[in-house]
């Protein structure tokens, strides 16, 4: 059997930057108040004026991508594309990618896991190419969320904490099975839906959606915030602990773990769980803010071009999510 391994990522970020003062003219927040919580400083939102959407930043995170691959837009054989915000409501973004890159007619798979959506299609990812379907695949998580979010005192919670950007890795084939990704684990709890969850457009009300309806807050994410950070510790940890016996190896084996940037404490607490020190861990949500499913591919694309990935690393990807979802991925580099 193959296995599958990165050998190109990629990342793209809005120019606009938004900083936590920035919000606070647009609802009851401060500065002190975000960083405390959540470690953020700013985020980039989508710059409108340039049309910039979840696939659009997904295009030039890709080219990215596939250049530092070394191979040309139609050597890849597949698309899998993770968001919560398509430019549609369907159909999903990565037929648009396979348009907007020029690729001849390949498959385009949209998967819907939200933050833990970069992990999940790594492990589908993973499966094509172990198989033998599939030499070369594109996997994106992009995200144009600032559209999306109440940016009044009501909807402050989400609107500090989320972002827009996109990232992208391809994976190929490999005959080497001490190399690259060595598992991964998903998982999902689907009783917790609608904890972190936006509840419309959605066809069962259909109509309200054309009734305008301004009172109607189903439009707008919704996310109990205690309740997810609570899951969110537990089921980070357990991931990872999940990947590491599976691959019998121990925490302090690892050389870099990329959490999914959800909030720089929950991103703490897992480091101090496992004893990790700060070379150990790769945080930059200070600077993009909770990009969901693009977070754990932007930081990846970053810590590469920073040198802090190195042949034969030990590098261990780990996420949860709306959904819930969470799951995990283990890598030698
Ligand atoms: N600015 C100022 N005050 C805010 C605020 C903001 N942006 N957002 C909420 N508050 C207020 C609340 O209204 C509440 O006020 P009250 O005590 O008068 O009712 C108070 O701050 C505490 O709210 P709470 O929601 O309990 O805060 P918290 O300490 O749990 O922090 C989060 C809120 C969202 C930062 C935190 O719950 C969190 O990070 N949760 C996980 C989020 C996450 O990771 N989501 C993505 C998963 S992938």
């Amino acid at each position: 059997m193959f296995n599958s391994k990165i050998i190109g990522t990629g990342h793209y970020v809005p120019k606009t930057k938004v900083s936590n003062d920035d919000l606070s003219k647009m609802m009851d927040t401060n500065d002190e108040w975000i960083q405390e919580r959540t470690g953020i400083q700013e985020r980039r939102w989508a710059d409108k004026a340039l049309d910039e959407t979840a696939t659009t930043m997904a295009v030039k995170a890709s080219e990215m991508a596939i250049q530092k691959a070394g191979l040309k837009n139609e050597e890849i054989d597949f698309i899998i594309f993770a968001t919560l915000s398509p430019d549609y409501y369907f159909p999903g973004g990565g037929v648009q990618l396979q348009h907007l890159l020029g690729m001849p007619t390949v498959g385009a798979l949209d998967v819907r896991a939200q933050c833990s959506g970069f992990i999940y299609a790594i492990s589908v990812a993973d499966q094509f190419i172990k198989t033998g379907m599939y030499k070369n695949i594109l996997v994106v998580g992009a995200e144009s969320q600032s559209g999306l979010l109440d940016k009044t005192t009501r909807g402050r919670n989400m609107a500090v904490i989320f972002g827009d950007g996109a990232g992208a890795a391809v994976l190929t084939r490999t005959e080497d099975n001490a190399k690259g990704v060595l598992s991964t684990h998903l998982h999902s709890e689907g009783q917790y839906a609608e904890e972190l969850a936006l509840l419309s457009p959605n066809p069962s009300k259909w109509v309200k959606h054309f009734e305008n309806n301004e009172e109607d807050l189903s439009y707008y994410p919704y996310m109990n915030g205690p309740f997810v950070f609570k899951h969110a510790v537990t089921r980070f940890s357990e991931a990872i602990v999940e990947g590491l016996e599976q691959n019998k190896i121990e925490s302090n084996d690892i050389d870099l773990l990329i959490p999914h940037q959800a909030n720089l404490r929950i991103s703490q607490f897992v480091q101090k769980k496992f004893r990790l020190s700060n070379d150990q861990v790769f945080n930059n949500i200070q600077k993009y803010g909770n990009t969901t499913a693009a977070s754990i591919a932007i930081a990846l694309s970053e810590a590469v071009e920073e040198g802090k990935v190195k042949e034969n690393d030990l590098v261990v990807l780990a996420a949860f999510g709306s959904g819930f979802t969470w799951g995990s991925v283990i890598l030698r580099w």
